[in-house]
């Protein structure tokens, strides 16, 4: 077990942790990573068997409230997430007031705040600790996140290119209505295509969680002060926006751009290896081994490219990671393909903007970050204030502005 920090804090002890490295700051039966055998399971399903055999909003089910739901149960749970992806008229009008060119993510950040303010019942500032006694109220703002952020989503793509937005299709499940509703051609006549739909599901079972990133982290930090779920995603949505967190694909779609065809790759190496570059879409903090993740969204990019066409781009990737498995420096410094590696070009492949890429992050993660919303409200927690090392000034005399040089 661990030691709690008030031991430490008694003792008259604290510990220098800079970036939270090597910190636990809660207790957590959502997401199990083994960085150095590659392995990544939700509430204890390997994310191969959930990717092959499940669907986002079964695995959205599972993260939350911790089982695989029964049939019933997963008729239940997608009928009153497609019921709440409607939004209020005046998100509408809010989205238009944007300037035609916004970045998306900062649309999303901004409406999904925005929505604290139609669901004021949400806040325990109005209604004190009792309100989430009730788990009705905790399951109304995780059907409502759930389903309202794929809206958003879709009409700050919308707004981009100018065109009408689309209201959901409760007809469709969650992904496709999704796609339905960004339709880049016509407003109400776009069929998705099943196995584009089937592919982005996987994707999005593949970044629903992933134990305490940034962004998750930011929603335990912002949730231990009571401020309400809208407000906690749209902070974990802002951290998502950096490019450190949700930009990687981008920037690993980049370097692939640029490195072109496969003559070009050694040369690459060489660059990476004389520290001049990164090799984008490789390494992690916690795997050391191949991302699990990675290896499905080689295997996705295939069954998109059979309907969109082979990106050539592809090919690049495939025999960088070749040349890179098979290279000292990279296997010395347990250099593998992580997440991002392959999913810029599966999202170019699929025509979406590459600014729009951590949107789509956005709406997999929700569930997690509401599910670890749900996990810390349940469990309790006290607010969050990392303590730290002060390294400035020592106490000094103030100095009055005529006597300043
Ligand atoms: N390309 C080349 N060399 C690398 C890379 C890389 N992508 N990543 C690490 N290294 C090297 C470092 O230069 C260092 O070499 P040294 O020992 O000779 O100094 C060694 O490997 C260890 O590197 P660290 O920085 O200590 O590894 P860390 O675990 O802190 O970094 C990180 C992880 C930040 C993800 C890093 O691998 C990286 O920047 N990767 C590229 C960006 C990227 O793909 N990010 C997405 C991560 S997944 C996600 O966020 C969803």
């Amino acid at each position: 077990d661990t030691i709690p920090a008030s031991f430490f804090a008694q003792m008259g002890l604290s510990l220098y942790d800079n970036g939270y490295l090597n910190t636990a700051v809660c207790k957590s039966t959502i997401s199990y990573i083994d960085g150095d055998r590659g392995i990544l399971r939700y509430r204890g399903y390997n994310i191969e068997e959930l990717a092959e055999h499940s669907s986002f909003i079964e695995v959205s089910y599972l993260l939350i409230y911790g089982e695989l739901p029964t049939r019933q149960q997963l008729a239940t749970w997608n009928a009153r997430i497609m019921r709440h992806t409607f939004v209020h008229e005046n998100m509408l009008e809010y989205m238009k007031s944007f300037r035609y060119d916004a970045h998306p993510m900062g649309m999303l950040v901004s409406a999904v705040a925005a929505m604290s303010t139609f669901h004021p019942e949400a806040s325990t500032d109005l209604h004190g600790d009792q309100i989430y006694q009730d788990h009705k109220m905790i399951n109304k703002q995780i059907f409502r996140l759930i389903g309202k952020i794929p809206t958003l989503a879709a009409i700050a793509y919308r707004h981009r290119i100018g065109r009408p937005y689309v209201y959901p299709n409760q007809e469709l499940d969650f992904t496709g209505n999704f796609l339905f509703m960004m339709d880049r051609l016509s407003e109400t006549t776009y069929t998705p295509n099943p196995a584009l739909v089937r592919a982005l599901d996987v994707i999005f079972i593949l970044h629903a969680d992933h134990e305490l990133n940034c962004s998750t982290a930011a929603v335990r930090q912002l949730g231990s002060t009571g401020i309400d779920p809208y407000v906690s995603i749209a902070g974990a949505t802002a951290a998502l926006y950096g490019p450190s967190h949700g930009g990687a694909n981008e920037a690993a779609l980049k370097m692939l751009e640029e490195i072109g065809s496969v003559e070009n790759i050694p040369a690459f190496i060489e660059q990476v290896k004389a520290k001049k570059r990164k090799l984008m879409g490789f390494g992690h903090r916690v795997y050391k081994f191949y991302d699990p993740r990675a290896k499905l969204m080689r295997k996705t990019a295939e069954e998109v490219f059979k309907i969109m066409g082979r990106n050539p781009i592809i090919d690049v990737a495939i025999e960088l990671e070749r040349i890179a498995l098979s290279d000292e420096y990279f296997i010395k410094r347990n250099l593998y393909p992580n997440v991002d590696f392959y999913s810029g070009i599966i999202y170019k492949s699929m025509g979406f903007p590459t600014d729009f890429f951590p949107v789509l992050f956005a709406i997999a993660r929700t569930t997690g970050w509401l599910a670890h919303w749900r996990e810390q409200l349940l469990q309790g927690t006290p607010i969050f204030r990392p303590a730290q090392a002060y390294n400035g000034e020592e106490a000094r005399e103030y100095v009055k502005m005529e006597d300043r040089v």
